[in-house]
C-alpha cells in the first residue's frame, strides 16, 4: 500500500493544499520529508493522513467499521466544513490499484459543503478481509502507523504482565494511529514470544551451561547451536535484528527474570536495564522496536517480516536523537524496512542532507515548495537554504561581516580592535577568526 496524494480543504491552516508523496517519477525512494517552522502545518498533514487511513484500518476489522472523524478544532477557523481527500495505490488482492476516499466534517448546525465518500475505503479493506477469510489465513496486512510527537513520553512498566492474548495480524493496528509508542505492550508481547521461544527450545541458561561444559566436543556444540537457531522465534529475531542495526553496540534485547522481571539489553558488553538507557536511546529503541513488532505481527508468512509493506508516519523524526543518529536515520529506516513508505517531518538539517531520491518539501506559512538537490549539502547550507536559519548566531555573523568589510577597506586599526573584541567572545580556533588573523597579518606586512 502506498499513499499517492492527499488534499486538504479547510483543514487546520490550509484552505486548499494538495501534496504528492514519494515514490514519484523524480523521486525513486519511498521517503517524503516535510521541513518548516513551527506552526507551518507539518503536523496537520500527518494527522490528516492518519485520520483518513483510520477508516481503512477500521474496515479491515469489519465492513461497517468507523475510523476517526476530523476533530472540530481542525476545521479552518474561516470555514464551516473541512475535508480530507486521499489517493492510495494498492494492488495486493485485486486488479484495481487506485482507491480514493473523502472524509469531511462540518460545524454543528452548519450546512455541509462537502460530504464523506468512503466506499473505496470499504472496498480496499474488503479485499483484504475476504482474502483473509476465504483464501489465506496467513495473509500479510499493510502496516499503517503514526508516531506523533507525544510518543516521547515513554512509560516503562514495572511489571511485565503476561497477556496470553491471542494475537492475529489485526493486533498490528492496535493503537497504531496516534497512541504513540507503548513500551508496556511492547514488553508484554516480547515476554509472551520469549516464553514460547523458550518452551520450543532448550532454555538459554541450560544451553550456555552445556556449551561451556562440553566445549571441546565441537560436534556436540554445533548441534546445540543448530537446535538453538532452529527454535529462534522469527518475530523476535526480526525485532532484535532491527534494534541491533539501528543501534550499533547494543544487542541481545531480552526479558530478564531475576532479581525482578525487567527488559535488559547489552550495551558494549555491559548489561543494562532498559529503564537505564538515555532518553535518545529509549526513543530510538521504542520507535524501531515498535515498527518491527507490528510488521512481525502483520506478516506471519514472510521469511523476513521486516520486508512487510505499509505506511509509517513519524512527526519530528529527529526528536531526542544524537546528531550522529539523525544523519543515518533515513538510510537505516529504508534499509531495515525496505517496503514501507515513510512520511516524516523534521527540524534537523542532518536528517535530510544524507539521502538521495528523498522527496523534500519546505512548508512556509502554509505554502508548500518542493526542494531538490539537498543530498550531500552540509548541515549549514541546509539550515540556510531550506530552513531559513542562520548557521551562526546572527549577532556574531554581523560582527564577522563587519570585520571582513573593514579588512577589505584596509582599515587596519578598526579591524584589529574588532578582532580583539571577537577573539574575547569566540573560541580560539574559530575558523572565520583564523582567516581574519591571516588577512590582518597580510595587511600589516604590506603596510610595513
Ligand atoms: N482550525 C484552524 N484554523 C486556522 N488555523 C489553524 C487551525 N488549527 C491550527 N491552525 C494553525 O496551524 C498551526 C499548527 O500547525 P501544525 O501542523 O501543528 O504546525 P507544525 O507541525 O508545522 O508546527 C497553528 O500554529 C495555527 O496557526
Ligand atoms: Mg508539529
Amino acid at each position: 500500500m502506498e499513499i499517492r496524494k492527499i488534499r486538504l480543504n479547510n483543514v487546520g491552516r490550509f484552505t486548499d493544499l494538495e501534496v504528492a508523496f514519494a515514490p514519484t517519477e523524480k523521486h525513486a525512494s519511498k521517503v517524503t520529508v516535510f521541513v518548516g517552522n513551527n506552526g507551518a502545518g507539518k503536523t496537520t498533514i500527518l494527522k490528516s493522513l492518519a485520520t483518513a487511513l483510520s477508516w481503512f484500518v477500521a474496515r479491515v476489522r469489519t465492513d461497517k467499521g468507523r475510523g476517526s472523524p476530523i476533530p472540530t478544532e481542525a476545521i479552518n477557523n474561516s470555514a464551516n466544513t473541512a475535508a480530507i481527500f486521499i489517493l492510495i495505490s494498492d494492488a495486493a488482492h485485486s486488479n484495481r490499484s487506485d482507491y480514493y476516499w473523502t472524509l469531511s466534517q462540518s460545524r454543528q448546525g452548519r450546512a455541509a459543503s462537502a460530504v464523506s465518500e468512503l466506499a473505496n475505503a470499504t472496498e480496499l479493506a474488503g479485499n483484504y478481509r475476504y482474502h483473509w477469510a476465504l483464501v489465506d489465513e496467513n495473509i500479510s496486512l499493510p502496516l499503517v502507523a503514526f508516531y506523533p510527537v507525544e510518543r516521547s513520553v515513554l512509560q516503562i512498566p514495572l511489571n511485565i504482565k503476561k497477556s496470553n492474548k491471542k494475537v492475529d495480524q489485526l493486533a498490528g493496528y492496535e493503537s497504531a494511529l496516534g497512541g504513540g509508542v507503548n513500551f508496556a505492550s511492547f514488553f508484554e508481547w516480547f515476554r509472551d514470544r520469549e516464553d514460547s521461544e523458550n518452551e520450543a527450545g532448550i532454555p538459554l541458561n541450560v544451553l550456555t551451561h552445556l556449551k561451556s561444559t562440553f566445549e571441546s566436543d565441537k560436534k556436540f556444540v554445533n548441534e546445540l547451536n543448530r537446535v538453538q537457531n532452529a527454535s529462534r522465534d522469527k518475530q523476535l529475531s526480526a525485532v532484535r535484528s532491527a534494534v541491533a542495526f539501528f543501534m550499533p553496540g547494543f544487542n541481545n534485547l531480552r526479558v530478564q527474570r531475576s532479581p525482578n522481571l525487567h527488559m535488559a539489553i547489552d550495551k558494549n558488553g555491559e548489561t543494562l536495564n532498559v529503564a537505564q538507557l538515555s532518553q535518545g536511546e529509549k526513543s530510538l529503541m521504542a520507535l524501531v522496536g515498535d515498527i518491527a513488532r507490528r510488521l512481525s505481527i502483520m506478516n506471519p508468512a514472510l521469511e523476513n517480516p521486516l520486508h512487510g509493506n505499509g505506511v509509517v508516519l513519524i512527526d519530528e523524526v529527529d526528536l531526542h536523537l544524537h546528531p550522529k543518529w539523525q544523519r543515518s536515520l533515513i538510510q537505516q529506516l529504508t534499509a531495515t524496512f525496505p517496503n514501507c513508505q515513510f512520511i516524516l517531518t523534521t527540524h534537523s538539517p542532518l536528517v535530510i542532507s544524507d539521502t538521495k531520491d528523498v522527496l523534500c518539501y519546505v512548508l512556509d506559512d502554509g505554502e508548500l515548495e518542493e526542494r531538490n538537490g539537498l543530498y550531500g549539502l552540509d548541515a549549514n547550507q541546509v539550515l540556510l537554504s531550506v530552513m531559513d536559519t542562520d548557521a551562526r548566531n546572527s549577532e556574531v555573523q554581523d560582527r564577522l561581516d563587519r570585520l571582513l568589510d573593514l579588512l577589505q577597506d584596509k582599515n587596519l586599526k578598526e579591524a584589529k580592535a574588532l578582532f580583539e573584541e571577537l577573539s574575547a567572545d569566540l573560541p580560539p580556533d574559530h575558523i572565520e577568526l583564523t582567516k581574519a588573523a591571516l588577512l590582518i597579518r597580510k595587511l600589516e606586512l604590506r603596510s610595513a
